[in-house]
């Protein structure tokens, strides 16, 4: 790859082609329940500083870090029942951006209204399944994609988030990845652990584009041809996620050197403790680093996570050798650069934007053995069957990510039946 195309892919900023793309789709960027709780919180998002904040009267906004009269931090904003109020001057934006007063204008100069003239940048905020996301492009916005097991019931849904310090490029080529969880998630914890053992290795590949980005299906020395990694197989999501049925992980452009991941997470409650309704989506951040600096690497998705800033800020794809294991990151690389020419040359939508309401009832994506995330069964049955299918669920740990806060933790527990209702201590 020369220099120049991979510019193209990694640079996130306003008037750059992948930025460009990139502001046509919703990015999911905070939990609704942190949202709730601060107020007001500093957000980064395609190279842009933003402020999030929920009105009194329970609306959202996203709009400029810097107030448009002279420039103050509106973190320190006041918050109004209908927007978000500098605390300098006390100049009040709605959501929309536009400003609702000016204190002291309003009073020494009430024809001439300034406000009317003001209008601070601000971009469309909406709700799904516990986060608030942002759209950035032009107008007409297209929908929120609800992902089919956004639609699934009696589930305890989490939001986990991690800073990672580089390009979201590289981390979402790890979605189209089936060789690293034979080395990076299984012989190399083998090597960490000191066991020595390793795990079956990769004998086919292969890789599909479709509608809503590209899918790769994988036999290995364990599995056939009939086995749901190969009939089914996983989804990288276009155009910044994994997509895994019971979780979908994003990977957004906190800038070019900075990438927030989101992860939303579903358990399905044990039959005994349905109807499961969740008031609050909890949500927490796990750190990618130890007390001692040193980068975690105990968790499937702290793994990823090494690997991502072990490629380097910004991976330099120049020195890159490719082989037939990375013809997913291949299609995904071509299908980028369509999609940014097409969003360049004004040719119309990128791929995979849903504008269609009546579709987006339920889009539905192919997920490995559904009905262990979906059917009604007791934690022993659930555990029972994903120990079969090599799918460990159910645990009283978070099995993905490091740091799951304690009350999150008893949360899902007591969620899960596995401990009562008023218990204090976790398992
Ligand atoms: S700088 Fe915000 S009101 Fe003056
Ligand atoms: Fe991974």
């Amino acid at each position: 790859m020369r220099a120049e195309q991979n510019q193209r892919f990694t640079q996130v900023g306003p008037g750059t082609p992948m930025g460009e793309l990139l502001r046509r789709y919703w990015h999911p960027f905070a939990a609704v329940a942190e949202v709730d709780e601060l107020g007001v919180k500093p957000v980064r998002l395609l190279g842009e500083n933003l402020v999030a904040f929920k009105s009194k009267n329970g609306s959202y906004g996203l709009i400029d870090r810097q107030c448009p009269h002279r420039r103050a931090d509106m973190l320190n904003g006041i918050i109004e029942d209908d927007g978000l109020r500098c605390s300098y001057h006390g100049w009040c934006f709605a959501s929309s951006g536009q400003c609702l007063e000016q204190p002291f204008e309003d009073i020494a100069n009430p024809k001439a209204r300034f406000k009317d003239k003001i209008r601070t940048k601000a971009y469309p905020v909406e709700v799904k399944a516990g986060m608030l996301w942002a759209y950035m492009g032009p107008q007409p916005a297209p929908l929120v994609p609800n992902w089919e097991p956004f639609t699934w019931a009696n589930g305890f849904q989490q939001i986990v988030f991690a800073d990672v310090p580089c390009n979201w490029f590289q981390c979402q080529e790890n979605s189209c990845d089936p060789v690293h969880f034979e080395w990076m998630h299984r012989n190399w914890t083998s090597v960490l652990k000191g066991d020595g053992s390793y795990g079956p290795t990769h004998l086919e590949l292969a890789f599909e584009e479709f509608e809503f980005g590209h899918i790769y299906k994988r036999v290995r020395e364990d599995t056939d041809k009939d086995n749901p990694h190969w009939t089914v197989g996983a989804t990288a999501l276009w155009p910044n996620a994994f997509f895994l049925g019971d979780h979908i992980e994003w990977r957004v452009p906190i800038d070019d050197e900075n990438t927030l991941s989101v992860t939303w997470m579903f358990h399905r409650v044990p039959a005994d403790r349905e109807p499961f309704v969740q008031k609050r989506i909890p949500y927490w951040t796990g750190p990618v680093k130890d007390a001692y600096g040193e980068w975690i690497t105990s968790h499937v998705m702290n793994q990823d996570i090494v690997a991502w800033v072990g490629q380097g800020t910004i991976a330099d794809r120049t020195q890159e050798h490719l082989g037939k294991s990375d013809w997913g990151i291949v299609m995904m690389r071509r299908a980028f650069e369509a999609d940014m020419k097409r969003v360049e040359a004004g040719e119309g939508d990128p791929k995979a934007v849903i504008r269609d309401a009546e579709f987006n009832r339920c889009v539905e994506l192919p997920i490995k053995h559904k009905e262990l995330f979906t059917a009604s069964m007791t934690l022993e049955e659930s555990r029972r069957l994903g120990d079969t299918l090599q799918y460990r669920i159910n645990r009283p740990d978070y099995q993905h990510q490091v740091g799951q806060p304690e009350a999150v933790k008893r949360e899902y527990q007591i969620a899960m039946g596995m401990i009562p209702e008023d218990a204090t201590e976790t398992i």
